[in-house]
């Protein structure tokens, strides 16, 4: 394939991130592990926020010999207790953050919607709303560690077709009221990160703390693995075929790393990030960039960005937004 890939120039990947910490969610498996192990291998110390706790320490056996350190901490996106209580220790223990990585996400594969346990859709309840309420509550510790980053990892599916392009639904954020498409419902909260990275940049702009939203590639991960048997079989056949136009995990976190350590992201706060991509539908998009314009208007409609966070607000219980004084 003579598709070229974007990835960190020299001087990135060889800063010295020693004495800075950093939390990436779903640290323990494909794009989120691959961020952490080159955080790491920079002398970084991070913090693999993971719903398994034995997954991410297994994982982190392969960081063995690195010049950095890490940790294992429990959390489930999937559970706003479980955010809340992430936080309170992570804070209780660490008194900087110089960058999140909200990496999680997933795809959910049957026909009928699933829930979180604090009934949101779960597509949108992880990959969203929990590292909404996981990104409030750590501004503060951000703000104190400025400058510091947080890149937010979205997906091409954002972008859709000139036929088709996804928006949010801010009478129906958790899809009650609509027939569950989910890969319709992927894409909608993956619009819902980008309008997110652009609100925060807009809020936080002047603090030190900036916001990224990215598309990390089309990841050889585990992405999608927990379907049915006759799409699990579907996906392990187009596996082999799928190397040609794929990337591996490390190409995948190519886009976070540069977000996270790049000193011209820095100049671009509340930008979509791409890594160089097949998938997009729109041609002129397939290049990637860093950063570049997502060619879905729906995703840089900033009253929609305004209105989708207020709302968010309400959806994980926090009373006022925690506006920069
Ligand atoms: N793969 C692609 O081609 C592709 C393309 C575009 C965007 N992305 C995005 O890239 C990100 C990383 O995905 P990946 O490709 O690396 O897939 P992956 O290998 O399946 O990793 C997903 C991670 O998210 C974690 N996760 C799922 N639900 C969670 C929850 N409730 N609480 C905490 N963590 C949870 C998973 O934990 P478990 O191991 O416990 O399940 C896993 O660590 C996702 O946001 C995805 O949407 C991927």
């Amino acid at each position: 394939m003579l598709r070229k890939r974007l990835s960190l120039d020299e001087a990135t990947r060889s800063k010295d991130l020693s004495g800075k910490t950093y939390i990436v969610t779903g640290a323990n498996s494909g794009v989120g592990l691959e961020t952490t192990r080159q955080l790491v291998r920079q002398g970084g110390h991070v913090v693999l926020a993971c719903r398994r706790i034995d997954a991410a320490e297994e994982a982190a056996r392969s960081f063995s010999g690195l010049k950095g350190s890490h940790e294992a901490m429990r959390l489930d996106l999937a559970d706003l207790q479980s955010v809340r209580d992430f936080v309170a220790e992570f804070t209780a223990n660490h008194d900087r953050l110089d960058g999140l990585a909200c990496n999680a996400g997933l795809v959910s594969m049957g026909r009928e919607p699933e829930y979180t346990k604090d009934g949101l859709e779960m597509t949108i309840g992880v990959s969203y709303f929990g590292h909404f309420l996981l990104t409030e509550l750590l501004l503060d510790t951000l703000r104190a560690s400025a400058p510091s980053r947080m890149a937010i990892v979205s997906s091409v599916v954002h972008a859709g077709s000139d036929k088709n392009r996804p928006n949010v639904d801010l009478d129906d954020l958790n899809n009650r009221r609509r027939e569950f498409r989910n890969f319709a419902a992927y894409a909608e909260a993956k619009v819902a990160t980008v309008l997110y990275a652009k609100e925060l940049a807009e809020r936080l702009d002047g603090t030190g703390v900036t916001v990224f939203s990215l598309h990390p590639g089309w990841a050889r991960s585990n992405f999608g693995s927990g379907g049915s048997l006759p799409i699990r079989v579907a996906m392990a056949v187009m596996r082999p075929l799928s190397r040609l136009v794929s990337d591996s995990n490390e190409e995948s976190a190519q886009t976070t790393l540069h977000c996270l350590l790049s000193d011209t992201a820095a100049n671009h706060s509340g930008a979509y990030f791409s890594q160089s991509s097949v998938l997009y539908r729109d041609k002129q998009c397939r290049q990637g960039g860093w950063p570049m314009e997502t060619p879905n208007p729906n995703a840089k409609n900033m009253e929609t960005a305004r209105r989708l966070v207020d709302l968010s607000y309400d959806v994980v219980g926090l009373s006022t937004p925690n506006k920069p004084v």
